[in-house]
């Protein structure tokens, strides 16, 4: 194998400069969003202990069990790349002695790793932004939560999205349903499909969510959890379905939504988009009253989301491919020109300005066709003579009345570069 063979690994993507500037636009938006609603930062290792994702997540579900990138280190500890990020977050809080009080609000972006088949919209190395209320047990966490990944959604443009809800009560409702659920799988195993036959014993709440046409349909007999609901759980989720109503959040139900992580309880919510094609989930979330015990914490209540991010790329509108234009070109050839280019384009980032600094020494025609490529709304020109008189010029460029704009400017007249900017480009800036 010659080096110029190397490629990247299967279910993973370079994301070069240009496809960047999407992510860049997207995550500002995002970025401001939590910010302006009190959401503070956390951020945890990539690499966990395999246990921590085995106990937080389940052994049973997809992700643990097929999906994890684990291996020994070399001191032999089972190591595993974190499939998500609700588990770390949870650790991270007991650890630190914060999983109580107060109440925290989290977020949480960066790559994640599951072993899947990858397709549009599935890789194996992947982004989610998540948010994490931990220590809240109110209805309205449960209301904010799902309207925060909402409105997020819609702060980006992204039209025609489905919000589905459920509740999976809380784990005695479970344990209720759960013994007459597996009744019925038992007497009707034959009519299943072989994935859901598989998951009676490993995962039987899943079996709700298959896409098998069949055994879907053959499922509308089989007991429903929402007639375990203890009267408690019952009317949280009511409630919660009242307040969306209210902030004219719209949202179907849906019975048979149960997630793929182990650690859910009472409201559990997805938001699609049929414009995703078969990967169509761009949201998941719920309540995770039980993970933060289980994992060795005090009891705490909590609630979260996760948003994926290619996903959320692929929906997000043109408008936010723009790229930034450049707003000074400068031209420099000569020894002391090109010093004084240098020097002059430290003190152009001390402005809200993007310039672009020709290191190439190539003619000045070949320059002014790059500034030219550039669209750079102005251009300097430092050569020989500016140099030697300390001076440079600057000027809109590509624009009719050049001779209007064009300032020649001493080096040290820092006035009336100011002027200039503050006149030719402050003023016109596109963000
Ligand atoms: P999840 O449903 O497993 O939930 O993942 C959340 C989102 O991550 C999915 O809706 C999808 O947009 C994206 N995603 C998942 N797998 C892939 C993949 N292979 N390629 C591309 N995108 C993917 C969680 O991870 C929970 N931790 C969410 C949560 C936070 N629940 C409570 N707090």
């Amino acid at each position: 194998r010659t080096l110029n063979n190397f490629k990247n690994l299967r279910g993973t993507v370079d994301l070069l400069p240009d496809q960047l500037i999407k992510w860049q636009n997207v995550e500002k938006i995002i970025l401001e969003q939590l910010f302006r609603a009190s959401i503070k930062e956390i951020r945890t290792p990539i690499l966990e202990m395999t246990e921590l994702f085995m106990r937080g997540i389940g052994e049973g579900t997809d992700v643990v069990s097929k999906e994890m990138y684990t291996f020994l280190d070399r001191g032999e500890r089972s190591c595993t790349l974190r499939p998500e990020g609700t588990a770390s977050v949870a650790r991270a809080l007991i650890q630190n002695g914060l999983s109580n009080k107060p109440p925290q609000k989290l977020w949480y972006m960066g790559p994640m790793f599951r072993y899947e088949r990858p397709q549009a919209g599935r890789q194996r190395q992947f982004h989610q932004l998540g948010v994490e209320f931990v220590g809240l047990d109110s209805l309205r966490s449960d209301v904010e939560i799902i309207t925060l990944a909402w409105d997020i959604l819609e702060k980006l443009g992204i039209k025609e999205l489905n919000l589905e809800i459920n509740t999976l009560g809380d784990n005695n409702d479970r344990l209720n349903f759960q013994k007459e659920f597996l009744k019925w799988l038992e007497a009707n195993k034959k009519f299943l499909d072989l994935d859901s036959q598989k998951r009676i014993e490993k995962n039987p709440l899943r079996i709700l969510d298959t896409k098998n046409v069949q055994t879907k349909k053959i499922l509308e007999d089989a007991p429903r959890l929402f007639d375990f609901l203890s009267e408690k759980s019952l009317e949280r989720y009511l409630n919660i379905k009242e307040q969306l109503k209210l902030l004219k959040i719209p949202y179907v139900e849906n019975l048979n939504l149960v997630r793929g992580l182990d650690y859910y309880t009472h409201t559990a919510f997805e938001i699609t988009s049929g414009s995703l094609g078969s990967q169509s989930t761009v949201c998941g979330g719920g309540r995770y009253d039980n993970l933060i015990s289980q994992m060795g914490g005090i009891e705490t209540p909590a609630i979260g989301f996760a948003i994926g991010l290619e996903r959320l790329i692929l929906l997000a509108g043109k408008d936010l491919d723009k790229k930034r234009e450049t707003d000074i070109y400068i031209v420099n050839k000569g020894f002391q020109a090109e010093i004084l280019a240098l020097n002059l384009s430290r003190k152009l980032r001390n402005y809200d300005l993007v310039t672009e600094l020709d290191l190439s020494g190539a003619s000045f025609s070949k320059q002014f066709k790059k500034a030219n490529k550039f669209k750079s709304k102005s251009i300097i020109v430092i050569g020989h003579n500016e140099a030697l008189k300390n001076e440079f010029i600057i000027r809109l460029f590509n624009e009719e009345s050049i001779e209007n704009m064009e300032e020649t400017i001493s080096f040290e007249d820092v006035m009336k570069l100011d002027n200039w900017l503050d006149k030719n480009l402050l003023l016109k800036r596109s963000f």
